[in-house]
């Protein structure tokens, strides 16, 4: 009686699949893997950044032993919150000599800027400051569910 067996875990494999791909709709969270900023939102990040960042965090994020890179394992830091909260983090705290200084959206393009340093997809609505951010996930590693050609079944 093995077959039988490995038939319902199949299905039952297949149920899990259809509920992974439904629940993002319902509970109405996505994740920024979705496309959370535009590139041209990340251009203007880019020049705030040389005016307001480069001199600690440096030309390619790297970061200056004092202050920490912001590409590498900086993101697996901030895995699993929410974008609203490095969203505050950026504006509450940064720069570190003039903290509370940077407008919300200035400090939503700075983070479409860092967003796409760490290879984070583009899409079509800029990143916006604001309650949407509590809905979007940081999450580290790319779903594997999202573009199923690519599985590499890690
Ligand atoms: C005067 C140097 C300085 C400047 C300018 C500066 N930072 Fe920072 N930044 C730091 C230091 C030091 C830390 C670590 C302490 C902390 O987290 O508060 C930090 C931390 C951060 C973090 C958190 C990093 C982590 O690992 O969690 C982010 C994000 C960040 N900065 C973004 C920015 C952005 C965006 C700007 C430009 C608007 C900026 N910083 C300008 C020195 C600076």
């Amino acid at each position: 009686m093995r077959k039988p067996l490995m038939i319902a875990s199949l299905v039952i494999a297949n149920l899990a699949v259809a509920a992974a791909w439904t629940t993002p709709a319902l509970s109405q969270t996505s994740s920024v893997w979705d496309g959370a900023y535009t590139d041209t939102q990340a251009e203007r990040g880019a020049i705030k950044y040389r005016q307001e960042c480069v001199m600690c965090h440096g030309p390619m994020l790297e970061g200056n032993g004092e202050a920490p890179p912001l590409v590498g394992r900086f993101i697996p830091d901030w895995e699993g919150t929410k974008l609203s909260d490095l969203f505050e983090k950026i504006q509450l705290t940064m720069p570190l000599f003039a903290p509370g200084t940077l407008s919300a959206s200035d400090t939503a393009d700075l983070f479409a800027f860092i967003l796409q340093a760490n290879n984070f997809p583009a899409g079509q609505k800029d990143l916006e400051s604001g309650d949407g951010l509590k809905r979007i996930s940081f999450d580290v590693r790319k779903p594997v569910m999202k573009e199923p050609k690519t599985d590499k079944r890690r």
